[in-house]
This record gives structure tokens, sequence and C-alpha cells, in this order.
């Protein structure tokens, strides 16, 4: 198969890239900076906020393979700290990178797939993008902004014999934590409390998560099923517990129960 993923030079988009290859796929993978540690990758360079480098980037694996069978739209980052203080420039990194390089690699990818009369995309949500986490609010909306789309997109594309599979992973051990761009005024520290220790709090369950070739064996098997799933959380036993929770309890209930969790 000719995979297309985006951020391959850690965590996730490395491992994925790297199974997914050895198993004998066409795989193109974007970064950002200089890396070249997966020999069989076919490496591309760009930033998923740049549309016109995410249509440049199709356009060259289209001229080299002549079709895209799978999207994996895995880059991604986090801004952590009380809404109240992320800047504007903060915002739109956070919404450009999560949400708008997903709509700019679907809208690249859409128009081989529909001719081609099939394609798996797959992106990349999370737990926060089926309940709203403190302190980090943007990131959560981020992904509420994916799991709207996709759930969309599945519809649309459906009658393409294109497949839209969105996965929720809960903690994992990658560079996510420490790429985290954090509020460090003390002015956000002294406003809000409880952010330093729920923001610790995070970042520790974060370093003792699951290792990232988890989530890549998982995604390897999405792509080989015909039909895979719409929907896949991938997490520790009470992390899958916590989205059934948020489902089926009363959302007050549910708050406080996060609320406590958090320090909150
Ligand atoms: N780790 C977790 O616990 C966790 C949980 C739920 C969901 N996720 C999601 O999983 C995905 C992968 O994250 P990860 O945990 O593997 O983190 P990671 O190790 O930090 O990898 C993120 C990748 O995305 C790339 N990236 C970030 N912003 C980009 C941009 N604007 N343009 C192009 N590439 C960009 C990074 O490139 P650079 O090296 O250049 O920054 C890196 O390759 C993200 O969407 C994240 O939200 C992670």
């Amino acid at each position: 198969m000719v995979i297309f993923i985006t951020g391959i030079s850690s965590g996730f988009g490395l491992e994925t890239a790297r199974l997914l290859s050895q198993e004998g796929h066409a795989v193109y993978g974007t970064v950002r900076r200089e890396v070249t540690s997966l020999p069989q990758v076919n490496y591309i360079r760009l930033d998923v906020r740049d549309t016109k480098a995410v249509q440049q980037a199709v356009q060259q694996i289209i001229e080299t393979e002549g079709r895209i069978d799978v999207l994996i739209n895995n880059a991604g980052m986090g801004i952590g700290g009380p809404l109240e203080f992320a800047t504007e420039e903060e915002i739109r990194e956070q919404m450009d990178a999560n949400f708008m390089g997903l709509v700019h690699c679907v809208d690249a990818v859409l128009p081989y797939m529909r001719k081609q009369g099939s394609g798996k995309i797959i992106a990349l949500s999370s737990i926060g993008g089926l309940m709203g986490l403190p302190f980090q609010g943007f990131y959560s909306a981020s992904k509420f902004a994916i799991e709207g789309y996709c759930e969309a997109l599945r519809l649309e594309t459906k009658p393409f014999g294109i497949t839209v599979t969105v996965i929720r992973p809960g903690d994992f051990s990658t560079g996510f934590t420490g790429s985290r761009k954090k509020a460090t005024s003390s002015e956000a520290q002294q406003a809000y409390p409880a952010y330093q220790k729920a923001i610790d709090k995070v970042e520790h369950d974060e370093s003792g998560g699951l290792k990232p070739h988890v989530l890549a064996r998982r995604i390897s098997r999405i792509i080989r099923k015909k039909n895979p799933r719409y929907g896949y959380v991938v997490s520790s036993f009470e992390q899958r517990l916590s989205v059934f929770l948020k489902q089926f309890l009363p959302a007050k209930w549910f708050a406080a129960i996060l609320g406590k969790y958090y320090y909150l």
C-alpha cells in the first residue's frame, strides 16, 4: 500500500512509519527538520499548516506511485495552561497544527482517493477529544474539532469506497510531553493555583503511559482491515472506563470525577 503519514520525527509517527515500512508498504512521511533515521521511508519536509506544501507533497507521491491508499494524519502538538491566559498566537498554532493540518491533508488526498474509488483516512484524535480536559482546553477543542469533522467526512466519503477512522489514544510516552507549550507566567499560576498540580499530573501520567509501538501495531491492523471500525480508544483500562462513564453518567457526576482526578 502507498501510505502518507504526517509527523514522523518522533512518537507515534516514528513507530508507525518504522513498522509499516518494515511490513513492505511504500511509506511517505513528513518531518519539519532534517531526519533520516528510517532508511526505507521517503521523507518529505513540510509543516502541515502550509496548505501549498501539503498539496505539493501529495502531488509528489502521486507522480511517483500513481495512487495513495492510506492517509494517517498524526502530526500534532499541545498547549497547556488556563484557557484565559492562552494567547491568540498559541490558540491559532494549536488549531492550525491539529485541525487545519488534517483538513489540508484530507483536501489534498481526496480527489485521488475518489478517482481510485478507495482509500483509508486515519485521524489521530485523543481521549481529550471526547472530554474537555482542564488546563488543556484548547488542545481538547482542536481534537473535538477533529471528531466533528471526521463524523461528517465519514458520511460524505462512504459512497466513494473511502473509510474514515478516528483513533483516540490515552496517555502515551512520546515526545508530546516535552513539546507541550505551557503557560509559565506567574500571573497564570497565581490566578489558577490548581494549574501546576494538574499539569504535573498530566505529565506524570503521560511519562508513565503506554509505549508508542502499541499504537503503531494497532494502526497496522486497521489498515489491513477491509472495513475498519470508525472509532478506536487505545489506552489503559482506567482511561477506557472514563470514556464509558462520560457517555453514561450525568454530566455533573462526570465533571466531579474529572475535577477530583485533577485536584480541582
Ligand atoms: N502522546 C500522547 O499521550 C497522545 C495522546 C493522545 C493523542 N496524541 C496525538 O498523537 C499525535 C502524535 O503525537 P505524539 O504523542 O507522537 O507526539 P510527538 O512525539 O511530539 O510527535 C508529534 C509529531 O507531530 C509533528 N508536528 C507537530 N506540529 C507539526 C506541524 N505544525 N507540522 C508538521 N508536523 C508537526 C512533530 O514534528 P516536530 O518534531 O517537528 O515537532 C512530531 O513529528 C498528535 O496528534 C497528538 O495530539 C498523543
